[in-house]
């Protein structure tokens, strides 16, 4: 039985064997292969699409689900916490789906259960299963994930879906542009590791010159609620607009404009019927991408991967706590943990830099 915390838990091969296998849900569905499995979905915060595509994957592979959609509706709102509850939905469940706000949340809850959590988001960390139909609808749509040129418009600060699609394509030859406002341009810990590795990118606050260039527009919402400050959101809110006049014409003919939705105002409605909006389709490929996951997550499809590459290793520390104030080392009781990698420190938890 396999948890899906991180997308940086995959290896190239595993993603690959991860949309084979979602390809063939998508042409069979097969709703023996977990007939009898109870899924737990616990959504801490609010979502229509990875919350509804994961109980409807679950229900195509013969998955029963319970769960809830508002952390009001259990009884967090009579105090309880994350520890305890997981300990108890483990205890109903054979796997459990879990979206918090907080950052680290589900690597946390994946040391307390014994059932697979699947990370259906935790704060601005990473959203890994958003991730995995975002590159299984650039591969069907482009027939590749090699050596992309992809431009993220809107939130790289918060954007957690932009994180983890960073890290998934750093393995393919990709080469990068962030288009943001200085205030909610990429963390600092992303660009660290970008510039370690040697892959190209560029920090842009205008998206036109690139256009030509580019394969994926990958557009983000920018994110009120994740602001602490709400001067600092309307200074940047409604900054980038796409509409058919600003994109038909000025880029490739095969690109494509994916968003992981919802959208605000940052891409026209008058886009949606071009041949370079992907969007919806991208947010439907969730449902076999998610089957998929539950599939492997449960132990009934194996991904026959040879051993994978030696991990970074995981040490205590015992001096000071992540400063990460979103981190769930901050909310629970955890152990210090840090991954020590070549290029520095970053915790266990939240993938944030640490200094000790
Ligand atoms: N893409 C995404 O996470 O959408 P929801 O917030 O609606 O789940």
């Amino acid at each position: 039985m396999k948890s899906f915390l991180s997308i940086k838990d995959l290896s190239v091969q595993e993603i690959y064997s991860i949309l084979d296998l979602a390809e063939q849900l998508d042409r069979h569905p097969r709703p023996e292969i977990l007939s009898g499995k109870i899924i737990g979905s616990l959504f801490f915060e609010p979502s229509t699409r990875t919350r509804l595509s994961f109980i409807s994957a679950a229900y195509r592979v013969g998955a029963k689900v319970i769960g809830f959609d508002s952390p009001d509706a259990s009884s967090i709102k009579k105090g309880e916490s994350l520890r305890d509850t997981i300990k108890m939905v483990e205890a109903y469940t054979d796997a459990i789906v879990m979206r918090h706000s907080i950052e680290g949340a589900a690597k946390f809850a994946a040391e307390i259960s014994r059932v697979p959590i699947l990370n259906a988001g935790d704060g601005a960390n990473e959203h890994p299963s958003q991730t995995l139909l975002d590159v299984y609808t650039i591969k069907k749509q482009l027939g590749t994930l090699e050596n992309l040129k992809v431009a993220f418009v809107g939130d790289m600060k918060y954007g957690r879906t932009v994180h983890s699609l960073v890290k998934a394509l750093s393995n393919f030859r990709c080469s990068f542009y962030f288009v943001a406002p200085e205030i909610i341009q990429l963390p600092s810990y992303l660009v660290r590791e970008l510039k370690e590795r040697g892959i190209p990118y560029q920090l842009l606050q205008n998206y036109e010159e690139i256009l030509p260039q580019i394969d994926v527009l990958y557009m983000t919402r920018i994110q009120r609620e994740r602001f602490e400050n709400q001067e600092d959101f309307q200074r940047v809110s409604g900054i980038y607009k796409i509409s058919k006049d600003k994109i038909l014409g000025k880029c490739k003919e095969e690109m494509i404009i994916l968003h992981p939705l919802p959208r605000v105002d940052e891409i026209a409605i008058d886009l949606d019927d071009t041949k370079h909006a992907l969007y919806f389709q991208q947010a439907a490929n969730g449902i076999p991408v998610r089957s998929a996951l539950f599939a492997v997550a449960l132990g009934a499809k194996k991904l026959d991967i040879p051993e994978q590459a030696e991990k970074n290793r995981v040490d205590s520390f015992e001096k000071s706590r992540c400063r990460n104030m979103m981190c769930v080392t901050n909310y629970e009781e955890t152990d210090n943990k840090v991954i020590r990698t070549s290029y520095g420190d970053y915790c266990y938890y939240c993938g944030k830099e640490i200094q000790l």
